[in-house]
């Protein structure tokens, strides 16, 4: 049985994370108890200080397991690290960090209880999961003015079910979106650009969009275009609309200040930036140099906002990417002038090797620095609401600013939009990527752990930098992050500028990659079924075994493969050099092995544990029994899919059902019953 109660502590801000209205209680909280008190606590070593705590604490069984969180670094598995919710722009996503981009304060605890709990609280959160006791999970909000829900039912599922009924329906994208996309940070041109297209057209391999970094502006300022590099952009537009791709540009939180940069003029005018203590408007400086933030907590500077990113839709836009909207800050005015002065009072000294870390962390400092976040305000419903409080609502608004815009502007037709920063509620307006990962393969396998963590908080349409942004891809990794991201809903090829060129035509294997992409395309009745499925059904795209198989006690130990949707699991490789990899089948299952869509083997298997060789020319995956898998020929682009023929890849005995979900991927009339299609084998 599903039941939700919220406990509501202090007077929280309205995050608006909710949809539905949960009434509140009064009394204790179940499972947890309120720690407070002043203790001696030991670093390990000779030290000890005194600290104040406070803080709620769960006492965990010894098999009690915690899942959820969204985007952070770690296992499926959450138990024994400490996490943060508070929206980071850090490019290193290494096991020791404590917060990414996102704050997503939603996990299930599964032992000798099984509950859900979401912290609606859009300040610093930080949430000890048997960190600083194996056996206790501890909550600490930074004050005490919070809502706290805690979910039960019967199982895992249904209570990310229920979770996801009450934060609203997850961003759908348009269909377009879930074909192949190749980016990076250097495109400087329309003639950079053309030459991507005219790489993958040559080849053969299938190409929906290519996506524009923030060199397409004019001096990094949002909503404009450098006419030099892209001239008569709505042409340009066209001319890849008549070659099926889409453009994607970015666009940045700061505002850049500059006189006769309209808008830069009309939010100073209309007193919609942020602002300081004194009321002034706060200076950060992020790619432009110096910039105001919008102030996106306000609803009428949020409306302002939106309506700007009409000037991209009017050229034939249909799709955005919403960045640096922790917001990143590289250093704020205020601070860069201490820091200048501090710099120049230390010049000449001859400094030891304490004097040179202050030095450095003067210098390090300046980036997202905390005492910035607390120097400016927002306006939230005519009450001034310090930074540092709904930090973590920022990326948030941003995205809604362009969700609400969109609906307006646009009602009939889904936009493209995903964000990096993000806070639970931002789901409904769009889907996030994974951030600056690195061309490494534990960053692979990080992408494919993240997947059931962020569909678990109302993140569906999401996807990690496949080849990694940070650092050199090499070929062979490339190869074997493709093979995952071909099944993840954005599927985008993504770099850094310096770093090495990782389109797919620029390497040997060209064909394996156009076979590779090809997969996904023939896929994709599956993949845009089960994603559409998971979205108007509250359900998750991606889960971990454990959600599937909860009485089997190895399926719930395994990290590295996911059930993807109703009839499909996954085992990408995630080691270099390897041939293949062990596989766990909770149940017995159809091996498919695919060169390509033409070439697909497949073979059944009993319940256990396997080798399976997968050379880096191969795409394997299972069925599971009495399971359908709808597949059709694949096509250089989305629009080519339209009309094929279905086919079926099965494990079924006897007769079995699949309910395929089917539309024309640009429309809003998802409940309208012709979308749903039961296919059948006898
Ligand atoms: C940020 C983004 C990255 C982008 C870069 C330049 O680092 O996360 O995707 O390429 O900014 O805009």
């Amino acid at each position: 049985m599903r039941r939700i109660r919220r406990f509501s502590i202090g007077n929280p801000i309205n995050t608006e994370a909710a949809v539905q209205e949960i009434p509140k209680e009064k009394g204790e909280f179940p499972y947890f108890t309120r720690v407070q008190g002043i203790a001696l606590e030991s670093d390990g070593d000779s030290q000890e200080t005194m600290v104040q705590m406070d803080y709620l604490c769960y006492q965990m069984g010894t098999e009690d397991r915690i899942y959820g969180l969204g985007e952070h670094v770690r296992g499926i598995n959450k138990r024994g690290w400490v996490y943060e919710s508070n929206c980071t722009d850090d490019p290193a996503h290494t096991e020791g960090k404590r917060s990414l981009y996102g704050a997503h304060n939603f996990f299930v605890v599964d032992g000798a209880h099984t509950f859900g709990i979401f912290v609606d609280y859009p300040g610093k959160l930080t949430l000890d999961m048997g960190y600083t006791r194996m056996d206790e999970l501890r909550i600490t909000p930074e004050d005490w003015n919070l809502d706290f829900y805690l979910l039960e039912g019967d199982s895992i599922l249904e209570i990310v079910t229920a979770f996801r009924n009450m934060v609203g329906r997850s961003y759908i994208p348009p269909k377009w979106a879930f074909g192949f996309g190749q980016s990076r940070w250097g495109y400087k041109s329309a003639e950079d650009i053309r030459a991507v297209v005219r790489g993958y057209r040559e080849q053969g391999i299938p190409l929906d969009s290519v996506y524009m970094d923030i060199d397409y502006m004019e001096r990094f300022k949002d909503f404009t275009i450098d006419e030099g590099r892209f001239p008569d952009f709505p042409q340009f537009v066209k001319e890849m609309e008549q070659e099926h791709i889409h453009l994607v540009p970015i666009i940045d939180a700061g505002v850049k200040i500059e006189e006769g940069y309209e808008v830069y003029e009309e939010g100073l005018e209309k007193g919609y930036f942020c602002k300081d203590k004194e009321g002034k408007e706060f200076v950060g400086a992020v790619w432009p140099g110096k910039v105001h933030f919008p102030d996106v907590l306000n609803k009428d500077a949020r409306k302002w906002f939106g309506s700007k990113y009409k000037y991209l839709l009017d050229q034939g836009i249909e799709g955005f990417w919403n960045d640096m909207n922790e917001p990143a800050i590289f250093y704020s005015e205020k601070n860069l002038n201490q820091v200048m002065k501090e710099i120049k009072g230390i010049k000449n000294d001859n400094m030891d090797m304490w004097e040179v870390f202050a030095f450095k962390d003067l210098v390090n400092g300046l980036a997202n620095n905390p005492k910035d976040y607390s120097s400016f305000y927002h306006n939230m419903d005519g009450e001034t609401v310090c930074h540092s409080k709904v930090h973590n609502l920022y990326g948030y608004g941003m995205t809604r600013a362009a969700g609400e815009a969109f609906e307006e502007l646009e009602p009939e037709k889904r936009i493209l939009m995903f964000s990096r920063s993000s806070y639970i509620g931002m789901h409904r307006y769009g889907g996030i990527w994974m951030g600056d990962n690195r061309s490494w393969w534990s960053h692979l396998l990080l992408n494919l752990k993240m997947l059931p963590s962020l569909n678990m908080c109302g993140f569906l349409y999401t996807g990690a930098d496949l080849g990694g942004f940070g650092d050199d891809v090499t070929e062979d990794l490339l190869l074997r992050w493709m093979a995952l991201g071909i099944f993840t809903p954005l599927m985008r090829n993504h770099a850094a500028l310096g770093t090495r060129e990782q389109e797919c035509y620029k390497f040997t294997q060209t064909e394996t990659f156009r076979n590779l992409i090809g997969i996904r395309y023939g896929l994709m009745p599956y993949l845009y079924s089960e994603f559409m499925k998971a979205a108007l059904e509250d359900k998750m795209m991606f889960l971990p075994l454990a959600f599937v198989y909860p009485e089997d006690s190895h399926a719930k130990e395994v990290e590295d493969q996911l059930i993807l949707g109703e009839s499909m699991m996954i085992a990408p490789v995630y080691t270099q050099n390897a041939s293949g990899r062990y596989v766990y089948l909770p149940e017995p299952m159809k091996l498919v092995r695919l060169k390509s869509m033409e070439e697909i083997e497949t073979e059944v298997l009993e319940q256990g544990h396997y080798y399976i060789e997968i050379p880096l020319d191969e795409v394997v995956f299972f069925i599971r029994p009495g399971k359908i898998v709808p597949y059709t020929e694949p096509g250089q682009h989305m629009e080519e899919l339209q009309g094929k023929e279905l086919k079926l890849l099965h494990f079924a005995d006897g007769a079995a059902e699949y309910e395929l979900y089917q539309d024309d991927g640009y429309g809003k009339d998802y409940g309208n019953p012709d979308h749903r299609k039961i296919l059948r084998v006898k």
